[in-house]
C-alpha cells in the first residue's frame, strides 16, 4: 500500500501536523510530506500505529514526532501543540484527517453516536485549525488541508452524522479561507471518493465488490491513499499558492457519472 511520490524538496524544513496518521490515508499523507522534506508531527490516539508510521518515515531518512492526542478534546490539542512547538517549532502546514464512523439510520441513531462523530469529524477539525495555526497567523504564512469527502455533497445511506459532519468540514474550510486568507493562510479541502485502505479492505475482499464498484467509476479503479496524498502535497505546497477556499474532488469521476445511469431507451 505504502509508496512514495518522486522525491522533491518543496517542503524542506516545513513543520507539518497530520492528524489521524496512524494508518490509512493519514499515514500516506505523512509519508509524502516527509518525502518532500517536511518535519512531521504524527497526531493520533493510536500510538502504536503512529509509531509504525514514524518508523516508515525514518526508514526513508525522514523525521517524525509521535504525539498522543485526541483531536476532539481541547486540552489534548493544546498539549499536543505545546509539544510540537517545543520539539519541532511552530507549524507551517496542518492536515486535518482524523475521523470516525458511527453508521446508522437517523431514525434510530443515538445522540451519543451523533455527538461523537460531530466532535471528532467537525469540531476536532476546528480545534486543530485554531490551535495549530497560531504560528501561521503570527508569521503570515501557512496552509491548511482538510480531508472531507464526496459525502460532503452527496448523502450516504446509513451514514449517521458522517455526511453532515463532512459538509460542515467543507464549509469550515471555506470560512477559514475567508477569515485567514488576508493574513497569508490558505485553507482547502480534499473530497476523496472510494479509497481502498486497511479499514475498507474487508469490503473490497468480498467477491465481486471491487469490480462492481470500479465499473461505475469513469476511471474504472478504486482510489488509493497515494491518490489522496498526492493531492494533499499539491495543496500544501507553493505549487497551489493561488488556490484558497477550494475543494478538490479525488474520486475517479464518480460524482460526475450520474448521466450514465439514466435509462435512454
Ligand atoms: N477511506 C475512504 O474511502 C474515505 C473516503 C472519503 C473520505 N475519507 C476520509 O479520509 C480520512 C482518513 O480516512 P481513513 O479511511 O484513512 O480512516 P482510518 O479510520 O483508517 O484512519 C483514521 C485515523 O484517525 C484516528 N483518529 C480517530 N479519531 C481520533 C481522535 N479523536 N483523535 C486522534 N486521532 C483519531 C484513528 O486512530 C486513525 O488512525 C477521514 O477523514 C475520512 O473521513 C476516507
Amino acid at each position: 500500500m505504502t509508496s512514495f511520490a518522486p522525491s522533491t524538496d518543496e517542503l524542506l524544513g516545513r513543520i507539518c501536523v497530520v492528524t489521524g496518521s496512524a494508518g490509512g490515508i493519514g499515514r500516506e499523507v505523512a509519508l509524502i510530506l516527509a518525502k518532500a522534506g517536511g518535519r512531521i508531527a504524527l497526531i493520533d490516539r493510536d500510538q502504536s500505529g503512529a509509531r509504525e508510521t514514524s518508523g516508515l518515515i525514518a526508514a526513508h531518512g525522514g523525521h517524525a514526532l509521535v504525539v498522543d492526542c485526541d483531536t476532539a478534546d481541547p486540552d489534548s490539542v493544546e498539549t499536543a501543540h505545546a509539544i510540537v512547538a517545543q520539539q519541532l517549532g511552530e507549524v507551517d502546514i496542518l492536515v486535518n484527517n482524523a475521523a470516525i464512523r458511527r453508521p446508522g439510520t437517523l431514525a434510530s441513531l443515538s445522540l451519543a453516536d451523533w455527538n461523537a462523530v460531530i466532535a471528532v469529524n467537525l469540531t476536532g477539525y476546528f480545534l486543530c485549525s485554531q490551535v495549530f495555526s497560531r504560528g501561521m497567523r503570527e508569521r503570515g504564512r501557512g496552509a491548511l488541508v482538510h480531508i472531507s469527502s464526496v459525502c460532503a455533497e452527496m448523502a450516504l445511506p446509513m451514514a449517521g452524522a458522517y455526511s453532515v459532519a463532512k459538509a460542515g468540514v467543507t464549509m469550515l474550510s471555506r470560512q477559514l479561507a475567508l477569515e485567514w486568507g488576508p493574513v497569508g493562510i490558505r485553507s482547502n479541502a480534499v473530497h476523496p471518493g472510494m479509497i481502498s485502505t486497511p479499514r475498507t479492505d474487508a469490503i473490497y475482499e468480498r467477491p465481486g465488490v471491487r469490480d462492481q464498484r470500479s465499473a461505475i467509476l469513469p476511471s474504472r479503479r478504486i482510489g488509493t491513499p497515494v491518490d489522496i496524498a498526492q493531492t494533499v502535497l499539491f495543496l500544501a505546497s507553493p505549487r497551489s499558492d493561488y488556490i484558497n477556499g477550494a475543494e478538490l474532488v479525488v474520486d475517479g469521476g464518480m460524482t460526475r457519472n450520474l448521466m450514465s445511469f439514466v435509462p435512454s431507451t
